[in-house]
């Protein structure tokens, strides 16, 4: 059973992807400084998978620490690299924050990777890389454009680092590009536990609902869309969980030809603003209070993927429907409501 190192586990998405490596049989060490996650999720991939998790809480920022969890562990068959700053506002209030943690950690990682010759390294990009797309769907070979924020920044500066490496480096690398990850395991034990008031739609879209936010805000009905609201490619977080498995799958047969290969991971619909809360209100029967606001700075038009390469590649095929990443997030927020010991998602109440 070969060892998989999840950096950011007990995030949103790497808390999911380690309940989809581990019913794929891989054996899973989690490093995460629990900065912004909280390591209960980690009873939560307990009780799905049945498997502890060994979390080492450690700022991949110091180099040291990294490297002693390479050292206690000589048998990391492949790394899925997660932790990261993600928050686009913060990112434009703090650049410097976003460029040293994103950047640090992940060349910290590359020197350990290399050190002990990891053969495998797949990386968190996203979608953000290709800016506001000419054309959509957008493949992996449409060419980024100037990012958004210094955080898309940090992906495309993240991407060519890896790109580098693995042409001075025998580990072969992969870059997954997430689109919109949303809703929640549908054990309901794991979700997206945002810090403070989210920013991203389905989370707000869910705590509206639920009563946190008196009201919710759709920013801007005035773009060229069909319905005037942004597009985006909404994705089920255990869909983007298996892509990972595959991906790790994928290396480890051998079947890459490539050094570093890209991948976008989106569900290939494009889907608004308003269309995605005319879903959530059908299967949640729940009439969500919004009003129409003024455009958010930064927000890319329109945006969905073109899936054909995964899809062909890594045999990846999408299993849940817009529908079913409502609902799921829907009884993922109404969890957390009913026993608000489940998890807390404030920094100060995560630990
Ligand atoms: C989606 C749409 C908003 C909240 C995200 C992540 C980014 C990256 C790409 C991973 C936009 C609108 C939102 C609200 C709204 N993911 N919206 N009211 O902007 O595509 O970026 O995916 O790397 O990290 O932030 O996603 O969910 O923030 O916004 O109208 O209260 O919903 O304007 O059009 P986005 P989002």
């Amino acid at each position: 059973m070969s060892k998989i190192l999840v950096t950011g586990g007990c995030g949103y998405i790497g808390s999911h992807t380690i309940v989809d490596l581990i019913e794929n049989g891989f054996e899973v060490i989690s490093v995460d400084d629990n900065s912004r996650s909280t390591p209960r999720i980690l009873e939560g991939i307990e009780k799905i998978t049945g498997k502890k998790i060994k979390n080492y809480k450690v700022d991949l920022c110091d180099f040291d620490d990294t490297y002693a969890i390479f050292a206690e562990n000589s048998d990391i068959a492949g790394i899925i690299h997660f932790a990261a700053y993600k928050a686009v506002g913060e990112s434009v209030e703090q650049p410097l924050m976003y460029f040293e943690n994103n950047m640090f950690s992940l060349i910290n990682l590359l020197k350990c990777v290399a050190e002990f010759n990891i053969p495998h390294f797949v990386f968190s990009s996203s979608c953000t890389v290709y800016g506001n797309p000419d054309k959509i769907p957008v493949t992996e070979a449409t060419p980024p454009k100037p990012a958004e924020s210094p955080y898309g920044y940090t992906k495309q500066m993240g991407e060519q680092i890896i790109n580098e490496f693995s042409k001075a480096n025998p580990t072969k690398c992969i870059l997954l590009r997430y689109f919109n990850p949303v809703g929640a395991h549908p054990s309901i034990l794991i979700g997206e536990l945002p810090i403070g008031k989210p920013a991203n739609l389905v989370p707000a879209i869910t705590q509206t609902a639920i009563g946190k936010i008196p009201v919710m805000q759709v920013h801007g009905d005035d773009y060229p869309t069909r319905d005037g609201s942004c597009i985006r490619d909404y994705i089920h977080v255990s869909d983007i969980a298996h892509a990972h498995t595959l991906s790790i799958k994928y290396l480890q047969e051998g079947q890459s030809t490539q050094r570093c290969e890209v991948f976008n991971l989106g569900s290939g619909n494009g889907v608004s603003v308003l269309e995605a809360i005319n879903t959530f209100e059908k299967v949640s029967s729940v009439k969500l209070n919004y009003v129409i606001g003024p455009r958010r700075p930064g927000d890319v038009i329109a945006i969905y993927a073109n899936n054909d390469h995964a899809r062909k590649t890594l045999g990846w095929e999408t299993k849940y429907s817009l529908e079913d990443m409502m609902s799921t997030a829907w009884k993922w927020e109404q969890r957390l409501k009913a026993d608000a010991n489940f998890y807390q998602s404030r920094p100060a109440d995560l630990n």
